[in-house]
């Protein structure tokens, strides 16, 4: 709903400011679109002033007035949310929500859009559930470092975070068995596995599964993403990594950081207060069942804060243009059951066997 209120400030308002809008705005450091110094409730002329700022700032272009007093309906109640939440940080390592690229769409819209329910799994699923483990790691990790994740990559408009996440976990294994970082095909995923739904979403399980019985995946540059379902293009298709096999892994924090101290892992979650993550380390402040998961992404590493405060460091796939840099610091050693949203309790890792021969197996070295 439009409110007329709104409406009418936005015309008033865009006949009166287009003058001062275009000289030195003192706004843009009050409340930073960008950094964390968004904790006050500006005027509605000052909101109105920030929301010029960050459509300019995202080169937004609305259809006509209407739809614009739209979203800055939209924006506002998106404001006042992350100001909340902000004023709720108990620490300065605490998470922070900003006015990010998705600052003018509807919580409603945003869920449809970038979540699913699909990822989610029956707890008595017949899948054989790895061991919970010690372990002894190092104190931090970072896969990245290690040659063996790849740029952060952009799902769009499209729901298909189930293939993105199972492509990343499955480019950190080949990276690591091969010696090869390459970018594969999320695009094949979406188009070709009928068990799954495409851009309407999809299961890790399944994904996996796909790959496994295909006898591999195509590369990102032989099969390029379109967000779009597609048609399944089987001609001239070649793969350029394999798996041998997954493992669906306990669900404690444990279990996931020893798989991670071995490889890069894909772990499911409930991601819908990811929307404005802008930094610092979330904690699921607002997450209640812990056992739904509408979002996937990969764990790439862990490590912790000057405060002793343990984290994981995951890849998302909402571009580089979200969080920090594409990813989000996620707390772990909590007493949540299954972890921060759920983070434990859907965790797989992707296999590939050392002793099996690899007909795939290049010649460049590991670094
Ligand atoms: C994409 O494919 C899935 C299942 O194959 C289907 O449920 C969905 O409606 C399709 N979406 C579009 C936009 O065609
Ligand atoms: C998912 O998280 C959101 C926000 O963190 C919370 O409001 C919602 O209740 C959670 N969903 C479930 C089913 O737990």
């Amino acid at each position: 709903m439009i409110s007329q209120s709104s409406l009418l400030f936005l015309t008033s308002f865009i006949f009166t400011t287009l003058i001062s809008i275009c000289s030195s705005s003192p706004i843009l450091t009050q409340y930073s679109i960008l950094g964390p110094n968004l904790d006050k409730y500006p005027s509605e002329e000052d909101a109105m002033k920030l929301f010029q700022l960050w459509k300019k700032e995202h080169g937004r272009v609305y259809n006509n007035l209407q739809d614009m007093a739209k979203r800055f309906d939209i924006f506002i109640s998106n404001m006042n949310d992350i100001i909340e939440s902000n004023s709720k940080r108990i620490s300065s390592s605490d998470y922070l929500l900003g006015l990010n690229k998705f600052a003018d769409w509807s919580k409603k819209e945003f869920e449809e859009t970038y979540l699913n329910n699909k990822v989610s799994m029956p707890e008595d699923s017949d899948m054989k559930v790895n061991e919970d483990l010690t372990c002894y790691v190092p104190p931090r990790l970072d896969w990245r470092k290690k040659g063996a994740v790849t740029k952060v990559k952009n799902q769009g408009g499209c729901g298909s975070c189930w293939a993105f996440a199972t492509v990343a976990g499955i480019e950190g294994i080949n990276a690591i068995a091969t010696g090869n970082l390459i970018s594969l095909s999320e695009q094949q995923l979406v188009s070709c596995d009928k068990k799954s739904d495409g851009c309407e979403g999809g299961e890790i399980k399944d994904g996996l599964d796909w790959v496994l019985n295909h006898g591999g995946i195509a590369s990102e540059e032989d099969y390029p993403y379109i967000a779009k379902n597609g048609t399944c293009r089987t001609h001239k298709v070649r793969n350029s990594a394999y798996i041998d096999g997954y493992k669906r892994l306990a669900k404690s924090d444990n279990a996931l950081l020893c798989a991670t101290s071995i490889q890069p892992i894909i772990a499911c979650l409930n991601a819908t207060a990811f929307q404005h993550y802008q930094g610092g380390i979330f904690n699921g402040r607002y997450c209640k069942k812990s056992k739904f998961t509408d979002h996937c992404v990969l764990i790439v590493g862990y490590d912790s804060n000057k405060n002793g405060i343990d984290y994981w460091i995951a890849k998302n796939s909402w571009g580089k243009d979200w969080g920090r840099d594409g990813y989000i610091w996620i707390k772990r050693n909590t007493d949540l059951p299954y972890g921060v949203c759920g983070i434990n309790y859907e965790a797989f890792q992707p296999i590939i066997d050392e002793s099996v021969s690899k007909p795939l197996k290049p010649s460049i070295n590991f670094m």
